[in-house]
């Protein structure tokens, strides 16, 4: 393996910090065109003054560009940082007030789209009435709510906040504000209280160089949503070895990192999953690999420019990294879950033989509907986007189920380098993984436990 594959070259050469509380004063743009669950393509410009206001631009779009502008929202209100996250290590928590919210429609057929899903007294206008351009008040602190539950309008990302600063060597820095994850269950989405984060946004002054959305973003308004450039198509070509960016947090206390080898000749891939104690990846608890074979399937209807894929797994292999969680594995009845009383710190262990892990919720025969897109970056490097993981821990195991949005993007660190033989070798059994498996272990690991938990616990 290639040194720069490895994720903690980012921690040797870039110094990360996290001050808890936050300062959030500033203006935090989106660094390219965001999908959210449903789908739903937007850019956002969040600007929070000391005084605690805010206010916050979201554009919307009709495509997966953000090349087509259909509204935008402008967002007044307060927000009030309150504790360090129990729940999310190295989050705090947070309560909003909003005072306003406006809209201005850009074209009549985004009007005529939205006319159709906003309730008649909205606002007290008739939607056919308004005016492209102009801006229109959906919400002020008297009024009630209706225009916004229609819209799926939801401000609960600000629940959750985390401010990460990366210091390169060279004294200049990065600041990203990561706010609370949107619920993959358009149902849900008004009332989660996050416990992941969404793709963070960087802030204006401090951002990486050069980022060209940043400064469209920065310079936008409600008046004047920014027009991404449109981004050249980039061919879906998997082979190779790509890996996280950095430390992901996912919903319910997860931190970990990715690390995919596909091999198209074969159809083949293998995952490792990385997972650790701490939002900067350094307590390492136990790692998951899995592998096995992929089907490329069509064009997405939704998404437009990515791929459905439908993902399945042959083997899977675990390794505990701390003595708490050999231990939970150790303790499962014998058949449920690799050897049983065979559980040590640093030793992988098969679970192909027990078909899967009870404990671990990974149950088989099992399938995964996916969905990838492949961008390229500035500089022309590939970017790789997984979807999105269901916020509730299930598994996209039937294509109705399959992501709308993205996980954070993956890196190509090597072309062309194949799986290991032996990987292919072993096609005697499918065994299936929902490979939600790995948030429950993660789950049971803290839970069940706690001594990870009340260790952090114990320094606050
Ligand atoms: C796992 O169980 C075996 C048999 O009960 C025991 O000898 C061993 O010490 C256990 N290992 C751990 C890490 O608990």
């Amino acid at each position: 393996w290639e040194p720069y594959c490895q994720y903690h070259h980012l921690q040797d050469r870039v110094r990360i910090t996290a001050d808890i509380p936050p300062r959030l004063e500033g203006t935090w743009v989106s660094t390219r065109c965001e999908v959210r669950p449903g789908p739903e393509f937007l850019t956002r410009s969040y600007t929070f003054h000391p005084s605690r206001q805010f206010r916050l631009l979201q554009h919307y779009y009709t495509n997966s560009g953000c090349e087509d502008p259909a509204y935008s929202l402008t967002i007044r209100g307060k927000l009030r940082l309150r504790q360090a996250s129990w729940i999310t290590r190295g989050g705090t928590e947070a309560e909003h007030h909003l005072s306003k919210v406006g809209i201005v429609v850009h074209s009549p057929g985004a009007m005529q789209r939205l006319a159709a899903r906003l309730p008649p007294v909205c606002v007290g206008l008739a939607m056919g009435r308004m005016v492209p351009g102009r801006m229109y008040e959906l919400y002020n602190s008297r009024g009630g709510r209706a225009c916004l539950a229609a819209l799926g309008f939801s401000m609960m990302e600000m629940g959750l906040v985390r401010v990460e600063t990366q210091h390169s060597n060279h004294g200049g820095k990065v600041q990203e504000l990561f706010l609370g994850d949107v619920h993959t269950d358009w149902t849900q989405r008004t009332h989660y209280r996050p416990t992941g984060y969404q793709q963070p946004l960087q802030n204006a002054m401090h951002h990486v160089h050069p980022c060209p959305v940043c400064a469209l973003v920065y310079r936008s308004s409600e008046q004047r949503p920014p027009v991404l450039p449109r981004i050249l198509a980039a061919p879906l070509t998997l082979g190779g070895r790509w890996v996280s960016q950095r430390c992901e947090a996912r919903p319910a206390v997860l931190f970990l990192t990715r690390d995919f080898t596909f091999n198209p000749d074969q159809h083949a891939w293998e995952g490792i999953y990385r997972h650790y104690s701490d939002p900067t990846c350094s307590q390492p608890t136990f790692t998951l690999t899995a592998s096995g074979h992929y089907a490329q399937g069509n064009p997405s209807i939704k998404v437009s420019g990515a791929t459905e894929f439908v993902f399945k797994v042959t083997q899977v292999r675990v390794t505990a990294l701390e003595e708490s969680t050999a231990k939970v594995l150790n303790g499962t009845r014998p058949g449920n879950c690799g050897q049983a009383g065979g559980w040590e710190v640093g030793v992988e262990q098969d679970l192909t033989p027990t078909d899967g892990c009870t404990v671990l919720g990974i149950k088989l025969p099992h399938k995964e509907y996916e969905l990838f897109k492949i961008e390229l970056n500035h500089k022309k490097h590939p970017l790789l986007f997984i979807g999105e993981r269901p916020t509730d821990g299930s598994s996209p195991d039937r294509p109705q189920r399959r992501p709308t949005s993205f996980q954070a993007p993956m890196v190509l660190c090597s072309g062309g380098e194949t799986l290991p033989s032996h990987h292919h070798a072993s096609n005697s059994k499918q065994v299936q993984l929902a490979v939600s498996g790995t948030e429950r272990l993660a789950q049971v690991a803290l839970l069940l436990l706690g001594c990870v938990l009340c260790s952090w616990l114990c320094v606050y």
